[in-house]
């Protein structure tokens, strides 16, 4: 593995899922793995999980992990080449990012969308960009229209599940919008649905509001309903995230609290574990009796963040 940024870039999930899970049994067994190397994790954007669990994982391998808030304490970065850069901005990426590449030995980034221009966002521009210039290993800590180590995370904690049960029905999974008062970006949601499908390991349905389909570029493949209440039918899991409009950028166009995951909708379902990547905001996009009851996995699903960061950066030291 040379860079991390979508599903594209995971050849063998399950093996992944495996590598992950002999972590969480045995997190110090390649402690010299990353011995005098050093990964520096920049953040345009606010972040917990991601921040924490990256460091965690990286100190787990011996490397040495330094984060820098690029977006409050750093120089306003420029993205875009041959720009007159006469405004805000102030250090071009071709500039900063050959730099990073001297300093560190893997680079990891935040860097969020606009939600303003459809096209600057799905391009990837700003990963792109880092990709291009700094010369080493780019990680993402979720990028414009992804977040491939939440994902990751999310199919290890289904895995993890999955493998107490017994017998090798194929579980059904369920993404389910809910509603939020801001709009937030795709990127969990087109992650998600991007590596569910790529895992090819369950029956895969999605279920929001008229007018939320995300892109097809990462949905294809599921089963696409408006109705929550038939999506929620037999579901094991139900993975509940809110994302505003993507055909009409950026937009929050329903708020209806009906699209709330309760413990009266969950009935509806085989008894199904509920996850979300956290943060949430309570009693608006998931209740409390859910997120304080029996079937979430919030928690797990979080404490997984840190085996599924060590094992794609134990994949790119290695060479794997
Ligand atoms: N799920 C997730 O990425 O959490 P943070 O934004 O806190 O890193």
């Amino acid at each position: 593995m040379r860079n991390f940024i979508s599903a594209a870039d995971a050849q063998d999930i399950d093996g992944l899922v495996q590598k992950a899970l002999s972590y969480k049994a045995d997190p110090f067994k390649d402690r010299s793995l990353g011995a005098g190397k050093r990964i520096g994790c920049l953040f345009l954007n606010p972040s917990m999980r991601t921040r924490l669990s990256t460091q965690i994982a990286a100190q787990n391998l011996g490397m040495e992990a330094i984060v820098f808030n690029v977006g409050s304490e750093g120089w306003a970065l420029e993205f875009e080449e041959e720009a007159i850069m006469s405004g805000n901005t102030v250090e071009h990426v071709k500039d900063a990012a050959p730099i990073f590449g001297k300093y560190f030995d893997i680079l990891a980034i935040r860097t969020f969308p606009s939600l303003k221009n459809k096209e600057d966002d799905y391009s990837e521009l700003y990963i792109k960009q880092f990709i291009k210039y700094a010369g080493i290993p780019v990680v993402s800590l979720e990028s414009a229209t992804l977040h491939p180590l939440q994902s990751l995370t999310d199919i290890i904690t289904i895995s993890e599940n999955e493998q107490k049960k017994a017998g090798t029905k194929k579980p059904k999974i369920v993404l389910t919008w809910a509603p939020h008062v801001k709009a937030l970006p795709q990127c969990v949601a087109n992650s998600f649905s991007q590596w569910v499908n790529q895992w090819g390991k369950a029956d895969f349905v999605i279920t929001h509001p008229e007018d939320y389909e995300l892109s097809e570029e990462f949905t294809a493949g599921a089963t696409i309903t408006h109705n929550q209440d038939e999506a929620l039918k037999d579901a094991d899991y139900v993975y509940v995230k809110n994302w505003s409009t993507f055909k009409d950028y950026g937009k929050v166009y329903e708020s209806d609290p009906k699209w709330m995951l309760t413990n009266d909708k969950l009935k509806l379902t085989n008894n199904a574990k509920v996850m979300h990547c956290l943060p949430v905001r309570r009693n608006v996009e998931l209740s409390d009796e859910i997120l304080d009851g029996p079937n979430s996995l919030v928690t797990q699903e979080a404490s997984n963040r840190v085996w599924a960061a060590q094992t794609v950066l134990s994949e790119i030291l290695s060479g794997k």
